[in-house]
């Protein structure tokens, strides 16, 4: 089978690494892919973008593809998996229609009171007057979500009325829209991806982000700065829970509006007092936690894929998994998330010994066939280990090889985790 893999961060280096790892994968295309995806499959460029569908399926008949892999969630929204199908080739990843699980937080929402899906209370408000309203009734800390995709800048949770209604004023600024005030959810979070086909699920391995980029969850949002999985603190049968309460209504209830969801559906929960809650849905695979999903799948990832893209998960024999833990740490641009500066020279790629890999997210190749930052969170460095301490000794020992003028990471990825400091009230 030959594979088209939509994307250039780590996320989809991961995804490319583990899909060129499968036996019944003769090759992987990437587009746009980014210089460590270059290392391992053939890039291509998608001259009018990733989020043009129509390239995307010109380019998979180019070449040849039997499945195309949507990695972002614009494409998704803007709905590029349509136009792949449309040209009669599997594609994991939902509809346009489906994707607004993710492209519209009061969608999302509504598909969970419908499905009795347990989730912090809400309000959908498009004036301010109604948003300042929303905040009093739930008090703080305050959420702020923008309805429609900012690029990891919509949510704001903050402890300042004032910075709450900034937030809702910005994102009301334009013509139709809307903002999605709600309760604060108090728990540690975890990402559990689902695949599904529109009717089976399949629950992958429970993984924890760090979303905050300093230490002690310091300091602005960011997309993701680390990510550790398994997850040995989480209540005994969370993740059928999470199935059996969660992911399957969701998909039972999209199929029954006649909108199917296919392709994976990344949960978002805080563990509160009450149970799992959901934060969010995404219509893709988060990053980086899949950075450390994928390192300790065993199962090869094409197979799986393209069963879930046909409408055969059910036919897939159960995952198997690396007793073994991982840990990811990001190396972030100096000035991520402002302003972050580019173009620095990246040192010790090819030293960071055999117990660790980098995955490639903002970088580039220079004239002089260097490799340099071009973007935000620059490079996820990987471990596994037999336990949280040895796989994060490993992550750490790569990253401090590493050198970006100016960069900077955590210290404390899966640090808490590893004390047994993670607390679940209840
Ligand atoms: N890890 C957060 C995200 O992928 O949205």
């Amino acid at each position: 089978m030959k594979v088209l893999v939509i994307g250039s961060g780590a996320r989809e280096h991961a995804l490319v690494r583990a899909l060129a790892a499968d036996p019944a994968v003769d090759a992987v295309v990437a587009a746009p892919g980014n210089p460590g995806i270059d290392a391992i499959a053939l890039c291509r460029e998608l001259p009018a973008g990733p989020e043009d569908g129509a390239g995307i399926a010109a380019l998979a008949q180019e070449v040849g593809a039997d499945l195309v892999v949507i990695g972002p969630e614009a494409p998704l929204v803007a709905g590029a998996a349509d136009a792949v199908r449309a040209a009669g080739i599997d594609c994991f990843g939902p509809t346009a229609e489906a994707a607004r699980l993710e492209g519209s937080k009061a969608f999302a929402k509504e598909v969970m009171a419908a499905a009795d899906v347990p989730t912090s209370l809400s309000r959908v408000c498009t004036s301010l007057d109604q948003v300042a309203d929303a905040l009093d009734a739930f008090g703080a800390p305050h959420v702020v979500k923008d309805d429609g995709l900012a690029g990891g800048k919509g949510v704001v949770v903050t402890d300042e009325r004032a910075r709450a209604l900034a937030h809702a004023a910005h994102c009301l600024a334009g013509p139709g829209s809307t903002v999605v005030v709600e309760e604060f959810l108090d728990g540690p979070e975890v990402s559990l991806f689902c695949l599904t086909d529109g009717t089976t699920v399949v629950p992958l391995a429970p993984a924890q982000d760090f979303k905050r980029v300093g230490d002690g969850d310091e300091g602005p949002n960011t997309g993701g700065m680390g990510a550790y999985s398994p997850l040995d603190w989480v209540p005994e049968g969370l993740t059928q829970h999470v199935v059996d309460r969660i992911a399957q209504p969701t998909i039972d209830e999209m199929r029954r509006r006649g909108t199917p969801f296919a392709g994976v559906l990344y949960v978002g929960l805080a563990i509160t007092a009450r149970g799992p809650q959901v934060v969010e849905f995404n219509a893709r695979f988060g990053d980086p936690e899949t950075q450390v999903v994928l390192a300790r799948l065993l199962t090869p990832l094409g197979v799986v894929l393209q069963a879930t893209a046909r409408g055969a998960l059910a036919e897939v024999p159960p995952l198997r998994w690396r007793e073994q833990h991982a840990v990811t740490v990001v190396v972030a641009a100096k000035g991520y998330p402002q302003s972050p500066r580019t173009g620095g020279r990246i040192h010790g790629l090819d030293e960071v010994g055999d117990d660790a890999y980098v995955l490639h997210a903002g970088t580039a190749r220079a004239k002089d066939g260097a490799i340099v930052s071009a973007g935000g969170r620059v490079l996820s460095v990987v471990a596994l280990g037999d336990d949280l301490e040895q796989a994060r000794h490993r992550a750490y020992a790569a990253v401090d090889r590493i050198e970006l003028d100016g960069s900077h990471h955590r210290t404390d990825i899966a640090l808490a985790a590893q004390r047994g400091e993670v607390a679940v009230a209840g």
